[in-house]
């Protein structure tokens, strides 16, 4: 069976990792999480205090990503794709909302979106891969075989991602959620650099309504329509 590549964009929190990954298990694909690439950078960027008052430095983060090797490593346990930062296996970490405050920022930095991009394409050159993350299908990957545009509804995303954070032990506030789920997605989608936009040729999955079970067979009958 021919392998093809399948990319996955949209707005945050719309369930794009959760479903991706579903399918590349199904599939047997490499799934590769590059929000978690971002949010790898932005770690940095604030372990380093390249980031102070919300001001990040631009120049000197510039200076610094060759000290920056981002890789993923398998957890025995969940078979899941974990991300390291030099070595170190930092996937606990990354989705915090204070990550979550700084990231777009982060990946509006022009320098910051090649290193990542030629890893991503480089990772996914023998296609059999499911990526997700916000140009894809535009950028990374623009001759992919299924591109998908996901999104949902503001209020339902900032509730799911709410929920996901108060389940893993995070004191958050809904309001501050929803608020970093909007700003995310303002910046996300006005940047210079490859902002998020539905590409021409990509099938838009709006899961306002939809359960995880009607999203992913969904995606499968697309992609079955591919293979
Ligand atoms: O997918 P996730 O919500 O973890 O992504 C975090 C942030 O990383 C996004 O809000 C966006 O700013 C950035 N990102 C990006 N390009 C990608 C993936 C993520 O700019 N391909």
């Amino acid at each position: 069976q021919r392998k093809i590549t399948i990319a996955i964009d949209g707005h945050s929190s719309t369930g794009k990792s959760t479903v991706a990954k579903e399918l590349a298990y199904k599939l047997g694909y490499l799934y590769v999480d590059t929000g978690a690439m971002y949010r790898a950078v932005s770690f940095f960027a604030l372990s380093e205090n390249l980031i102070n008052d919300g001001q990040l430095d631009e120049a000197a983060l510039e200076q610094r990503l060759k000290d920056i090797n981002i890789s993923f490593e398998r957890d025995p346990e969940t078979g899941t794709n974990e991300v390291c930062l030099n070595g170190k296996n930092i996937e606990s970490q990354i989705r915090t909302l204070e990550v979550s405050g700084v990231v777009s920022k982060v990946a509006s930095v022009s320098a910051v979106r090649s290193k990542l991009v030629e890893q991503q394409q480089r990772m996914g050159a023998a296609k059999g891969v499911v990526m997700d993350g916000r140009d894809i299908g535009t950028v990374v990957f623009p001759d992919a075989e299924l591109k998908v545009f996901m999104t949902a509804a503001a209020d339902v995303r900032a509730q799911r991602r709410y929920e996901e954070l108060t389940k893993a032990g995070q004191q958050v506030q809904y309001d501050d959620v929803l608020k970093n789920v909007i700003e995310r997605d303002h910046i996300d989608s006005n940047r210079e650099d490859s902002p998020l936009v539905q590409a021409d040729d990509a099938l838009l999955l709006d899961t306002s309504h939809m359960d995880r079970d009607q999203q992913f067979d969904t995606l499968l009958h697309w992609v079955n329509q591919e293979l």
